[in-house]
């Protein structure tokens, strides 16, 4: 894999925050990049904006709780692309709140898309990354490994994250499928409703992990990082 010049890579959740700097990216590095969200608008905007950098970029809506809307997008990656090499399952929303505070609502939505969505994207995936002996990448959170109070749904959501990450490695690297797990900290994004102010300055930028996306994607076959702690080196009060 260790070309990113042409390959065909399908990112959930695209439109805004680590998704979209990762896409712009990895599209400035000459690959294509199809990116999801549930909104027309947001994915017409952030095509837009990564065609600036790139030709080959495709805007896809599909819900990621929606099985039928991922195994058409993965059919128009391979359509458009003409395969699929690369799968980045990053959408994902969080609901903070203590365990009475926290809605039947809110619990769903964070497995159904958190976690249940990831599992759709992969499972609509394996057939194409089959073929392309392709690479898999979650984007957990280090709330996949930390628990904190007001974090019951996020927590429950990321460690199953982590959890299928690391079960689906073993199951498809008999493909020479590869699967990695990033478990970022603080990203400067539009994550659980925050607008990025100049505040952000020392998270982790969307950018780095696309950078971080193409050193897994670079790194020689035999070898495979299958979970990854990132963290911002210095957080305020560090
Ligand atoms: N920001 C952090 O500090 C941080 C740290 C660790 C891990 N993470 C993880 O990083 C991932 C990306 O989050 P972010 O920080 O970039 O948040 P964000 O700025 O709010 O972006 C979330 C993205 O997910 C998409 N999305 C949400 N629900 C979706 C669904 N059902 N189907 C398809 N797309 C959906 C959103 O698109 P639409 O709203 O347009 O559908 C948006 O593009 C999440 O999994 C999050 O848990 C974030």
């Amino acid at each position: 894999m260790q070309d990113i010049k042409g390959k065909s890579i399908l990112i959930t959740g695209g439109s805004l925050g680590i998704g979209l700097g990762m896409a712009e990216h990895l599209v400035a590095l000459g690959a294509k990049v199809a990116i999801t969200s549930r909104d027309e608008n947001r994915i017409k905007s952030a095509v837009e904006q990564l065609s600036g950098s790139g030709e080959d970029v495709l805007g896809i809506q599909a819900d990621v709780r929606n099985m039928d809307e991922m195994n058409d997008a993965v059919n128009q990656v391979k359509s458009a692309f003409g395969g699929l090499d690369v799968v980045v399952a990053n959408a994902g929303v969080g609901h903070f709140g203590s365990i009475e505070e926290l809605s039947l609502d809110q619990w769903n939505q964070t497995i159904d898309i958190n976690l249940t969505g990831v599992f759709n994207t992969v499972k609509a995936s394996i057939p194409a990354l089959k073929q392309s002996k392709g690479y898999i990448i979650t984007i957990a959170s280090l709330a996949g490994t930390n628990f904190f109070a007001k974090g019951s749904a996020y927590n429950a959501s990321k460690f199953g994250v982590v959890g299928f990450s690391q079960a689906i490695m073993l199951d498809l690297r008999p493909y020479d499928i590869k699967v990695s797990t990033i478990m970022p900290g603080s990203v400067t994004s539009h994550f659980a409703g925050h607008t990025p102010d100049e505040n952000d300055g020392w998270k982790i930028q969307p950018e780095d992990l696309g950078q971080m996306v193409a050193d897994l994607l670079r790194m020689n076959p035999r070898t495979l990082p299958s979970k990854i702690e990132v963290r911002p080196t210095k957080p305020p009060g560090a």
